[in-house]
């Protein structure tokens, strides 16, 4: 379910034209829609509503104070990657006691905020990483909660890029080692409070099989982790993928109703899979969805700023870079790209829609049927909410692009366009050697 339509032949979020926001806010834009994060939200938490559960968004897939501040009122919780996304966190109204700590490199001055700030629990990665965490809570007279990342090495069948769940991926402790890990903690580490058990095997998952799969690998595990140890939670990690393609027309809403596409994987057949399996651990069950919460939430509005019809393409050339969406370019992800305005015709025209940027690799998408679009003309990239504006970048001094959330007929600017000098602040040339002689 997502709230883009065209209304009379307009691209409206919510109930607020896309045109006019581009015109106030200028271009690249990003624009989400929050009552598509709160159905995302209220979808997934409904389907879990069997078990005793927390809905642990994953900051990383968009980390704007408005998102984050829309999920903390709706009850959610945050799994947090860094000491940045749970400051952010707790400025968005979120509580570090709703929070877990992922993430394979923590450093002492964020272990050390999160122990502060009372973190529910640190994930964590390996055991150097556990021995550090105990090392540091103890200097701070603290006992730190801890679950161990287990790496079931099940294969999630997405891009390689976005799966962890292998052996061969940097994430987690082989499932093999993690009892061994979880003894040595109770022999070794008098600071730390074995708390839970966690893992997370890959992002953009369109099949139930590989999430069926791991829990039933891991489930025995977490069974006699529980036994010997004691345990609070085990949490599933994230990954539902969301459809990239879909219906624009009003009366056609759910986002399920793909076409052509890899089947798309329902938060119903979710649950229904896992649910049976995790009912009987009598633990709480912690689900760490990003993009499934955002990603078809939001959209990237690009201006066509000319067209180049060369011998062997035809270029749209638009104010968007992969410094502003890097997913075409860096996981051959596939965003769907419509003009605001509905073309009165199914005529298509193939297009590579480039950006500005000084790299080859710099492309919102390369031979697309595209609606006949001319400069001037505005761009909805689609399904642009999940790790969109979250991994931008200001290659080639291209400030970082504002971002909207509109609310029924209401829109606001969440995040104000950078400027160049934010981007040279705290930037120096070297003292002039008159000066300093
Ligand atoms: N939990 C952990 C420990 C994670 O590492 C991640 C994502 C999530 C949860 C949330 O996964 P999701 O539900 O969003 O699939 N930039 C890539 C995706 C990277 C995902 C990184 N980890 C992309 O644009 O496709």
């Amino acid at each position: 379910m997502h709230h883009f339509r065209y209304v009379q032949g307009r691209l409206q979020a919510e109930n607020v034209d896309l045109e006019s926001l581009a015109q106030r806010h200028g271009t690249p834009l990003y624009v989400y829609s929050k009552a598509t994060v709160e159905d995302h939200f209220k979808r997934l938490d409904g389907a879990m509503n069997r078990l005793d559960h927390l809905v642990c968004y994953a900051v990383k897939a968009n980390s704007n104070l408005a998102v984050l501040n829309t999920i903390a009122n709706l009850g959610g919780g945050f799994d947090i990657v860094s000491g940045g996304e749970l400051y952010r966190v707790l400025k968005a109204g979120g509580k570090a006691a709703n929070c877990t700590f992922a993430g394979v490199g923590k450093t002492r001055a964020e272990i050390e905020y999160a122990l502060k700030e009372g973190i529910y629990c640190f994930n964590a990665e390996s055991e150097a990483e556990v021995r550090y965490i105990n090392q540091v809570a103890g200097e701070l007279g603290k006992k730190a909660p801890i679950a161990l990342r287990v790496n079931p090495n099940v294969d999630a069948k997405t891009h390689a890029k976005i799966t962890t769940g292998k052996s061969e991926n940097k994430f987690g402790i082989d499932f093999e080692s993690v009892l061994g890990a979880y003894e040595m903690i109770a022999k070794e580490c008098p600071n730390l409070e074995i708390k839970g058990v966690q893992m997370h095997i890959g992002s953009q998952l369109t099949s139930v099989d590989p999430f069926l799969e791991a829990v039933q690998k891991v489930v025995p595990l977490v069974q006699e982790v529980k036994a010997r140890f004691g345990l609070k939670f085990f949490s599933i990690g994230g990954g539902i993928g969301i459809v990239y393609r879909q219906s624009l027309d009003s009366g056609d809403t759910s986002w399920w109703q793909e076409q052509g596409e890899a089947a798309p994987l329902s938060v119903k057949a979710y649950a229904d899979a896992v649910v049976p399996h995790l009912e009987q651990l009598g633990l709480r069950i912690l689900l760490e969805p990003g993009r499934f919460m955002v990603g078809n939430a939001g959209v990237m509005l690009t201006r066509v700023l000319y067209e180049k019809r060369g011998s062997a393409k035809v270029f749209k050339i638009v104010d968007a870079g992969m410094n502003d969406l890097i997913r075409p370019t860096l996981y051959e992800g596939w965003h769907q790209i419509v003009p605001t305005t509905k073309p009165a015709t199914d005529v298509t025209e193939k297009a590579d829609v480039v950006g500005p940027i000084c790299e080859t690799g710099d492309y919102l998408a390369q031979d697309r049927d595209l609606a006949p679009v001319k400069a001037g003309d505005l761009l909805a990239v689609l399904s642009a909410g999940a790790y969109g504006f979250s991994m931008a970048s200001n290659y080639n001094t291209r400030p970082l692009a504002a971002e909207v959330m509109v609310d029924g007929s209401k829109a606001h600017l969440v995040r104000e366009r950078q400027t160049l000098d934010d981007i040279l602040r705290g930037e120096h040339v070297l003292p002039d050697d008159k000066e300093t002689a």
